[in-house]
């Protein structure tokens, strides 16, 4: 038996390997197999928020010093975030062009840019909503509680959409392609109180699924899709940017595309659900019925089960970043005041399975 993304797996040009799904040959994953920790974050001050989600470190880590720390340092940083989901960093000082380099550094530790061979890269996204010329530049997303007033985005919940604060659970740009492998956000301007955000572990939704259930779902497709984005940005006033976004295969103005439903995380080899509340919208091959049904069900196991989420409470200039391939994120609108940070979004590889990976438990003999 192979062992997962064993160089067989992953580096044949015709991407013939049968236990591969999806995966668009142009951009395949570079993480011939799982990173291992060598433990060099240890001796930062930290502690695990629940036992499947999130890490927090105490200040004294700060990303300044990370942008130029050693490879290995980069790296463990890099299996730390897809293990655990989310990694907080309290009170950086970092400003927004600090915040890409450091990114940058993020996603490639995790190998997931394009091999050599092909002249396209994965970059740093740019949102089909950023303003063009723009002062902190294209691919830096502003978060702020003034645009989504005007603007709505995935902030359902006080409209008439829906007065479900759960509503908004997604993993970011999953519409693209190339979707992200990595994102951070840094908060810098909060409410007295209100505007936590939460994380669900994708890895640990899979575990909770039967095993029927797994390998049934493991065989089908999902579309995600944003055209919701075309109104969002009539309503800004902005075009919705449609030349390349970070990749070359995103582009245009579909903001449409077909994922595998259970993703393999080339950083840790585990298997996780990857459909959203955000933006799939139907489960191929299926009656739009029982893709309803199947959805429904998958969105109520990330929203209802909230010992596979964790809530951070920010404080000022913290930074979060998350692995936006085996996790989904949700804010909380419950604030009147001013809040608003910046976030950077990398794109790893074309989602994929790779039927001889494992689930979280299973690998850690949980
Ligand atoms: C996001 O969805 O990326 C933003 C989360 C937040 O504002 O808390």
């Amino acid at each position: 038996m192979p062992s997962i993304l064993s160089s067989t797996n992953v580096v044949d040009p015709n991407g013939h390997d049968s236990n591969l799904r999806g995966g668009h040959a142009k951009a395949r994953t570079r993480c011939l197999k799982p990173l291992v920790n060598s433990g060099s974050l240890d001796k930062f001050a930290h502690r695990d928020l629940t036992p499947v989600i999130g890490r927090e470190f105490d200040d004294g880590l700060q990303v300044r010093d990370l942008i130029k720390a050693d490879a290995q340092l980069i790296n463990d940083l890099a299996v730390t975030i897809s293990e655990r989901g989310v990694v907080f960093l309290r009170n950086q000082d970092v400003n927004p062009q600090e915040m890409k380099t450091f990114c940058e550094r993020i996603t490639e530790a995790g190998g997931l840019v394009l091999t050599s061979h092909q002249p396209e890269s994965s970059g740093l996204h740019v949102h089909p909503l950023t303003e063009s010329g723009s002062e902190l530049g294209d691919q830096i997303s502003v978060i702020s509680s003034e645009k989504q007033k005007k603007g709505g985005g995935l902030t359902h919940q006080l409209s008439d959409v829906s007065r479900f604060a759960s509503a908004g659970w997604h993993a970011d740009i999953t519409f693209e392609p190339v979707p992200s492998d990595y994102a951070m956000l840094k908060i810098h301007t909060l409410p007295a109180t209100g505007g936590d955000t939460l994380w669900a572990s994708g890895y640990e939704i899979y575990d909770r699924l039967s095993p029927a259930m797994q390998s049934f779902l493991e065989g089908l497709t999902a579309i995600h899709d944003a055209k919701f984005f075309h109104d969002e940005a009539a309503r800004l006033g902005n075009p919705i940017r449609d030349g390349i976004r970070g990749s070359p295969l995103n582009c245009g103005g579909a903001l449409e595309a077909i994922h595998p439903v259970i993703r393999t995380n080339p950083v840790t080899g585990w298997k996780s659900v990857f459909v959203n509340k955000g933006f799939t919208r139907r489960i191929n091959g299926v009656t739009k019925d029982e893709s309803d049904l199947l959805l429904g069900y998958l969105f109520n196991l990330v929203a209802q089960n909230h010992d596979a989420q964790v809530r951070f409470n920010w404080r000022k200039n913290d930074l979060a970043i998350w692995d936006n391939r085996s996790n989904w994120h949700c804010a909380t609108y419950d604030y009147a005041e001013q809040r608003a940070g910046d976030r950077v979004c990398s794109l790893g590889e074309a989602p994929f399975l790779d039927l001889m990976s494992k689930s979280r438990r299973e690998a850690l003999g949980l």
